[in-house]
């Protein structure tokens, strides 16, 4: 008897879902994933009609906490996912370069599985699960590359531009035998990752709405005198409970007054345990995953429903940044140029507001801009939250200029990228005192008027934008403008 499934199969396809009322992700999904990848691998010369060239990849591994017998709970290596929807831990994967056939290796497990885990599944089972056009066991690699005659097996290894860690490359008992090559599949792997298909752009519009929905209950639901880590579990549980989506991408930022200024807020050294105050701004970033997709978000909001004076200011700063990136956010604009756009606009607001003097081209000669926002503008979002492909060989480096440093990506937007927008405004003590030591910053500054925002905290507005033909579509669909999220917070 076949097991039980999740993969059903419909007009459109077989697809995979975490139940009714979630988003089915067809699973031609991947194998147009695996079919890109292998068509961008033929027009390398020493690939080019190799027809016994095979890519191989290694899925992810279960780890235990330390010693113990626990496990955390797995998530799959993301570029697995993007060429097979593989859930389950100890599976490699195999694809003809020339053919697309893709091949699947399950762990072989012990008879006791069944009994502490549940249905040990056949490989048929799993060529059903996820469409594959073959299923073998791991212990066959070998016997698997040999009976085809591989001529070259294309391993993955590559380094994260902002990790800067370096994946590894597959590994089997035998695999010296063969003629490998780990430098060819990263680059060009990593590329077609950055560009969505449609299937892709359905999966990723589902998890954002899930996300601002539960994004939308946690505005609902803050009050004075909870706890940040109480919002931190509205959020989680509707993305769960509601949205099928069992891992959020990243850790939870959950921010109040001062804490909105630590870009990176929530992890476990401050684990998002302050107790939320009337008068206070929440910063709270924070995006569910689904099948490996992500979303990131923050919206940023008085904690008591109501902006102060301050709060109304800097938010409207922030928004303004933000707009201006949408509306000039389209193919053939470069990202430099959108980072540069935003933070001046900031700038030009806060000189407004007068806590800035000056020109606003002389302060960002010297790095004003990154006092304010030390983060870049935004950056890639698929399968990892800050996606890959953000400094590829063959495409514009790091820019080196003070204020554009942190900056993930530096390229010109083509339509299918998906990336974050997300302008902040932060007071953060160390880089302000910093400031005003340095006579060549401290002359823009004023410190009276910026002295009054010392406890304020930060406003990011992060928005998830698909750059399309003509423009872009944002798909985080939360209250943004400071009416919106008034009458939103108190209706
Ligand atoms: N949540 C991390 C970021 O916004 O990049
Ligand atoms: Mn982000
Ligand atoms: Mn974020």
């Amino acid at each position: 008897m076949a097991a039980k499934t999740m993969t059903t199969t419909t007009a459109n396809g077989a697809t995979i879902d975490m139940g009714p009322g979630t988003h089915a992700v067809p699973l031609s999904l991947f194998r147009d994933n695996r079919l890109r990848v292998c068509n961008a691998l033929k027009n390398i010369p020493s690939i080019g009609n190799d027809k016994k060239a095979f890519v191989l990849l290694q899925g992810g591994d279960s780890i235990h906490l330390y010693n113990t017998d626990v496990e955390y709970v797995f998530r799959q290596e993301p570029f697995f996912t993007y060429f097979f929807g593989v859930r389950e831990p100890g599976f490699y994967g195999a694809v003809n370069v020339s053919t697309g056939k893709a091949t699947l290796f399950a762990p072989r497990l012990p008879a006791e599985y069944a009994t502490w885990m549940g249905t040990l599944w056949t490989p048929d089972d799993f060529k059903a699960r996820y469409n594959v056009d073959e299923v073998r066991f791991v212990d066959d690699l070998d016997a698997f590359f040999t009976e085809h005659e591989a001529s070259q097996l294309l391993l993955l290894k590559g380094r994260n531009s902002d990790s800067h860690l370096v994946i590894q490359p597959a590994s089997f008992d035998g695999i010296d035998k063969y003629n490998t090559n780990d430098s060819i599949l990263y680059p060009v792997a990593a590329e077609c990752r950055v560009i969505k298909s449609p299937a892709e752009i359905e999966v990723l519009r589902y998890v954002a709405k899930v996300s601002s929905d539960a994004h939308k209950v946690v505005m609902k639901t803050i009050k004075p005198g909870m706890k940040e880590y109480e919002c931190e579990s509205h959020f989680l549980h509707h993305a769960y409970a509601v949205g099928g989506c069992r891992h959020a991408s990243y850790t939870c930022i959950c921010g109040s007054g001062r804490n909105g200024s630590i870009l990176h807020y929530g992890h476990a050294a401050a684990p998002n345990d302050k107790v939320i105050n009337d008068g206070e701004i929440a910063l709270f970033d924070m995006g569910a995953n689904y099948f490996g997709y992500a979303a990131d978000i923050t919206c940023s909001y008085p904690v008591n429903g109501k902006f102060t004076d301050d709060q109304r200011f800097i938010y409207k700063a922030v928004l303004a940044a933000c707009q201006a990136v949408h509306n000039a956010a389209k193919p053939g604009v470069n990202w430099v140029a959108m980072h540069d756009l935003a933070n001046r606009v900031l700038l030009t607001k806060l000189k407004e507001g007068g806590l800035l003097q000056g020109e606003v081209d002389d302060m960002m000669k010297v790095g004003i801009n990154g006092i304010f926002q030390p983060h870049g503008l935004g950056h890639f979002l698929g399968l990892d939250v800050h996606d890959v492909g953000g400094y590829l060989e063959g495409h514009p480096e790091r820019p080196t200029l003070q204020g554009f440093t942190s900056l993930r990506f530096a390229r010109d937007l083509k339509a299918g990228m998906y990336v974050t927008i997300e302008p902040g405004c932060y007071f953060i003590k160390h880089l302000l005192d910093e400031a005003f030591k340095n006579p060549e910053k401290s002359k823009f500054l004023v410190a009276d008027k910026i002295k009054r925002f010392e406890n304020f905290g930060g406003v990011r507005i992060e928005d998830d934008v698909l750059i399309t033909e003509t423009g872009c579509e944002n798909f985080a669909i939360v209250p943004r403008t400071v009416e919106e999220i008034e009458a939103w917070m108190t209706s």
